[in-house]
């Protein structure tokens, strides 16, 4: 075979995703196309954005774009802002600079996981979580997240970890459900981690995928297990707070309580060498503490998000309200989520079937499309859903 076995395994963890994107790719060029498929902008880029890179590309020494050490304000801009964030002392040495969240979670995966090692994560799950734990060599557990209150089932965590348990990946606030987690729910899961740690003789290490720290609603504010459980690897990137995603841009950031920090620190490090391309590209770096203040209008999108939900609700779909991240999640009025979403792209209205993120009978509308999009598929969505009765 010409493919690693390990690949195939990762492709076929993909399948339903590719499958989606192989039927979206001839509607999403069409300039009358709403497009409401991925946390993807539909502006050319934020106010301030351009000029930050522009000011960071020119060279101000002879070394600006050398092979070299990461950028240390960088690291020391987003420390500072991510203990103003959650209220916990970061350190500079403990924030590695990646590419984007992605990046952030292989480099915790390759630091920490031994072949056989098993990850569980909560379904459903972003696109590329099992791909990821695969890639590392580990073995993915799958958990049902409660699908009443789409909070964490620790019940179901509990019975799922075993001693071969090595990480146990969550993201919020959380897509596609746009929950995010309750305070009381992130102790209860740090004191259980503490203790099967304890029980296995073997830290369990939680990967928080914060990816949509900034994009909360209704005065939310962010909320990190690290709060609750010291050995928190944090997950952040630029991609949603800057909507901009193919600059790639993010981190990976141990609290000060971690044990055993320097020797994660140098596993980091050496992770870093064994895993290629996992750094920002130079650019990126210098413009991060620049970065930091430029932040996409959540009054705007509040706005939009209420719109959408309203429309929505008026002609009869069922529809949660998210606190964070840019989606809604729609039950789909029929229960082929496929024929549906097929349904709605006749009229140029794009949406993702649940099929692609563990969730049939769903689809999934990403609020990053314009106000312009919203106004002109909610006709759309009114006659799919009547069509339908
Ligand atoms: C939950 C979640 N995690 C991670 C990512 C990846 O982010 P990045 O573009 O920073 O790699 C996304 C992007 O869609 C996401 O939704």
């Amino acid at each position: 075979m010409a493919v690693a076995e390990r690949q195939m395994r990762i492709q076929a963890s993909l399948a339903p995703f590719l499958r989606g994107v192989m039927d979206a790719v001839p509607l999403i060029g069409d300039p009358d196309a709403c497009d409401f498929l991925a946390g993807n902008p539909e502006v050319p880029a934020l106010p301030g954005y351009v000029e930050t890179l522009q000011k960071w590309l020119e060279p101000q020494n002879r070394r600006w774009f050398a092979y070299g050490m990461p950028d240390p304000r960088a690291a020391e801009a987003a420390a500072a802002a991510l203990a103003d964030e959650l209220g916990i002392a970061f350190e500079p040495d403990d924030v590695m600079l990646t590419r984007g969240a992605h990046g952030a979670m292989a480099l915790a995966m390759a630091t920490v996981l031994d072949p056989g090692d098993e990850v569980v994560f909560i379904s459903p799950p972003w696109f590329f979580y099992e791909a990821l734990i695969l890639g590392a060599g580990a073995t993915p557990v799958r958990v049902r997240a409660n699908e009443t209150t789409w909070d964490l089932d620790l019940d179901a965590i509990a019975a799922a970890l075993s001693l071969r348990t090595r990480m146990l990946l969550i993201n919020t606030p959380n897509n596609p459900t746009g929950r995010i987690y309750p305070d009381d729910t992130l102790a209860l899961l740090g004191a259980l981690l503490e203790r099967q740690s304890n029980e296995a003789g073997r830290a369990v290490y939680l990967l928080s995928d914060e990816a949509y720290s900034k994009i909360l609603f209704d005065g939310n504010t962010m909320r990190s297990p690290a709060r609750h459980y010291p050995r928190t690897l944090v997950v952040h990137t630029f991609s949603k707070s800057a909507l901009a995603p193919a600059q790639r841009l993010g981190y990976l950031a141990m609290p000060p309580t971690m044990p055993d920090r320097e020797a994660l620190r140098r596993g980091a490090m050496s992770a870093s060498f064994s895993t290629s391309n996992l750094a920002p590209d130079a650019v990126m770096q210098y413009a991060l503490p620049d970065l930091l203040d430029i932040v996409v209008d959540m009054n705007k999108l509040q706005l939009r998000r209420d719109r959408l939900l309203e429309a929505l609700r008026s002609a009869g779909y069922q529809v949660q309200t998210p606190e964070g991240t840019f989606y809604l999640l729609v039950r789909s009025p029929n229960d082929d989520e496929g024929a549906f979403v097929g349904r709605l792209a006749q009229d140029k209205v794009l949406a993702m079937p649940g099929s692609m993120f563990e969730m049939p009978g769903y689809f999934r509308l990403s609020i990053t499309a314009t106000d312009d999009m919203v106004e002109r598929a909610i006709p759309v969505f009114e006659k799919a859903i009547s069509d339908v009765r």
